[in-house]
């Protein structure tokens, strides 16, 4: 079962995508990003948060058995060990409320905290998923009314990690006020904010993981309502084409993101699908690129060795991971190819190459752009996935890119 056939067709035009974040890419918002960014714990999530989240695999399927199973493979595949720590249960866990208004987890998941005991004892963290709405975005019981009830059972379970999916809460914010759309935000912030503080009560760390599409320029008040990451779009599929539209309209996003509270362009389809080499290892480059937390989506028990080696590519993971936490951004952009850079904490430059282009038969030449990116005479340089060092390399030197694929470099003076 893939997410294909999943129930959210979330999809936006690029070019409206880009409008939405332009607009709203305002100096005045940045001031206020910034001072806000400071009020979150900067232990928490202190760099992207890595896990696997069964949504993109699973979608409504998912038992208890299949997160064991996730979790045994984490470890047995190296994945904990490279870093991916979470294991998340997306939607469709969740059961009726009891008589005093206590959540429970349905049949598929019949001992809640015998499950996070079970992961914990892997050296794994637990995640799970909630809606600010009456209903998930399946239809499952959300948290509306119960928010304090739900963050304590949580806690009292052992979960390390909440997702919070806007959903059915869009419904209620458009029924409170028809028209008024800055009332209807005001109300989601207020929303997010509640859960919160409701997890504060607990005096149990979860991440806080905002999930509302990025309406309302989400990266501007996230950190305010404490999220240490959140959803900058629409759904990610496991193609190419939606995974490189969700990937450009990241342009600009940078300046939100710091330690503790990250730009969250969705969960990896890295292995599912029909997603060839090369497009995996754009899709992985990107979000190394963009210090985006990484959470797989793929089939654990069936990694191929190819998955595995670009998912567990510690170089990659290294940039990702930087301790600096400075999201890169695009640096160059024509028809078929895009340049895209970030700085690194030991003073180096990640530089990606993507060939964009529509035709899938050529490999494309590139020159760099070196300049523009601090490196005017030249750098010493890398290949991140070829593992290679290249010596010293010139702004004319010109770097095929298959099509589709990406060329990651490390660059040092
Ligand atoms: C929304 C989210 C997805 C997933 C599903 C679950 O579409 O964006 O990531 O959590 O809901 O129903």
């Amino acid at each position: 079962m893939n997410a294909s056939d999943g129930v959210h067709p979330d999809i936006f035009p690029r070019s409206f995508l880009k409008m939405r974040l332009y607009a709203r890419l305002t100096a005045g918002f940045l001031m206020t990003a910034l001072s806000l960014a400071a009020q979150t714990s900067p232990k928490l999530a202190s760099t992207p948060p890595m896990g696997w989240n069964s949504w993109n695999w699973f979608a409504g399927k998912v038992t208890d058995k299949d997160i064991r199973a996730a979790a045994d493979l984490m470890v047995s595949t190296g994945m904990r060990d490279a870093g991916y720590v979470y294991v998340n249960i997306d939607d469709t866990w969740e059961g009726k409320r009891d008589a005093n208004g206590v959540i429970h987890s349905n049949e598929k998941f019949p001992d809640m905290k015998a499950l996070a005991d079970y992961v914990h004892s892997k050296g794994l963290k637990l995640g799970i998923y909630s809606s600010p709405g009456p209903l998930t975005c399946a239809k499952y019981e959300g948290s509306m009314g119960h928010e304090e009830q739900d963050a304590k059972t949580y806690a009292e379970w052992g979960i390390d990690f909440l997702k919070y999916d806007l959903c059915s809460f869009r419904q209620v914010m458009r029924e409170k006020y028809p028209n008024d759309h800055d009332a209807q935000d005001k109300m989601m912030r207020e929303a997010y904010e509640k859960m919160h503080q409701a997890i504060l009560k607990t005096g149990r760390p979860m991440v806080y993981s905002l999930c509302q599409y990025g309406f309302d320029s989400v990266w501007q008040w996230g950190p305010e309502v404490g999220a240490n990451m959140w959803r900058t779009t629409g759904d990610i599929k496991e193609n190419y084409d939606r995974m490189m539209v969700i990937a450009l309209s990241q342009a600009g996003l940078d300046k939100f993101a710091g330690p503790g509270h990250w730009n969250d362009p969705d969960m990896l389809e890295v292995g599912n699908g029909k997603l060839t080499h090369d497009e995996n290892v754009t899709h992985m480059t990107m979000w190394a690129i963009l210090a985006s937390p990484l959470l797989a989506g793929n089939n654990l028990t069936k990694m191929t060795d190819d998955v595995k080696s670009i998912l567990l590519n510690k170089e990659v993971i290294a940039i990702d991971q930087d301790k600096a936490g400075k999201q890169g951004n695009r640096v160059w952009a024509g028809e078929e190819m895009e340049i895209w850079s970030r700085h690194l904490a030991d003073g180096s430059t990640a530089l990606a190459i993507f060939n964009v282009g529509r035709d899938r038969n050529k490999m494309r030449g590139m020159t760099l752009h070196l300049k523009d990116v601090g490196f005017p005479n030249g750098a010493h340089a890398r290949d991140v996935w070829a593992a290679k060092d290249l010596g010293r390399i010139k702004d004319t030197d010109v770097f095929e890119v298959p099509p589709h694929g990406a060329v990651l470099l490390k660059l040092t003076k």
